[in-house]
């Protein structure tokens, strides 16, 4: 395989897991292909063409280097410049794999949140107050990466010739179907309950050897789950604290998630909605490994760098 089916794999699979599902993912790039027809030829000049063909802006190649056949990928969930050290140091490396975005990925991190809308709606928010209250969450996002140096990574990348990519919400995306898939078919009925089931699952027993596993963030593991909501897994980063009362409205009971800060803790308490954080690393690990298994079996020899767990589920 050479990058760009790497690449193509990755955003197929996203699409396979999204929660809009294939006729949803394919109604977001029409939207998208009707307003770019709509521009005068400035504007579609300055457009970003990757928009009409990849629905996960967060997640690109950034440089082919050398276009060859890829045998040995190292793969880490935070790729800098010190990663790119290590690709030349180690040897061998035909390919660096990302998790989180960097570059112009970065740059479009707030175009994925739209997903955000589908899966609250999906769990019974209306998708007017998804999309209010999203709108200035994803506004925000897009004004916070703002003060990045976007291209430190990617320079370095170019400078000591690596191929460079990566895959941010298709991961995700893949790490939310499995979680919802287990949950809906274990019913767990308490925290304790879930809590024990997310510990089965071999990235967060590793992660809990290190004191990251999965934690209560509200609740106790005597309360009732209720619903149980997947809406802070994939749609690029947290969305809007003023979401959890409307959550509680629309009969969600506990949110799991990777990561919370303490404001939308807070927010969650006050709506009496249980949160478990299965852990951040953890979380992104299990997605990417569900796309790497794809390119073990495609004899891709992977080294997991920079926080990724790598499991294989391989048999
Ligand atoms: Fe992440």
């Amino acid at each position: 395989m050479k990058t760009n089916e790497i690449f193509n794999l990755s955003i197929k699979m996203g699409i396979e897991a999204d929660f809009r599902g294939r006729e949803g993912v394919k109604k977001f790039l029409e939207n998208k292909s009707k307003k770019y027809e709509k521009m005068d030829e400035e504007e579609k000049d300055e457009f970003d063409k990757d928009a009409l063909e990849n629905p996960y802006l967060d997640s690109r190649i950034y440089y082919i280097a050398d276009d060859k056949e890829i045998k040995k990928v190292l793969v880490g969930i935070d790729i800098g410049p010190a990663e790119i050290l290590l690709a030349k140091e180690l040897g061998g490396i035909d390919l660096i794999i990302a998790h989180h975005p960097i570059g112009k990925g970065l740059a479009h991190l707030a175009d994925v949140m739209d997903l955000q809308c589908d899966v609250l709606n999906f769990y019974g928010v209306p998708i007017n107050i998804a999309e209010g209250l999203m709108k200035e969450r994803i506004e925000e996002v897009a004004r916070g990466v703002n003060a990045t140096n976007y291209q430190r990574t990617v320079d370095t990348a170019r400078l000591l010739e690596m191929n460079l990519t990566n895959s941010h919400t298709p991961c995700d995306n893949l790490a939310a179907k499995f979680l919802k898939d287990l949950i809906e078919e274990k019913k767990p009925e308490r925290i304790g309950d879930l809590i024990n089931l997310l510990k089965e699952i071999p990235e967060y027993r590793e992660a809990m050897k290190i004191g990251a596993g999965p934690k209560i963030f509200v609740g106790d593991k005597e309360n009732r789950c209720g619903k149980i909501a997947l809406t802070e897994i994939t749609g690029g980063t947290e969305g809007s604290p003023k979401l959890y009362e409307k959550m509680a409205n629309a009969g969600i009971g506990t949110v799991v998630g990777m990561h919370q800060s303490e404001e939308h803790r807070k927010e969650a308490e006050t709506a009496n909605i249980n949160v478990v954080i299965a852990g951040h690393m953890s979380s992104d690990s299990l997605g990417v490994n569900l796309f790497l298994d794809e390119l073990e079996k495609q004899g891709i020899e992977i080294v997991p760098c920079s926080g990724l767990i790598r499991i294989s589920r391989i048999k």
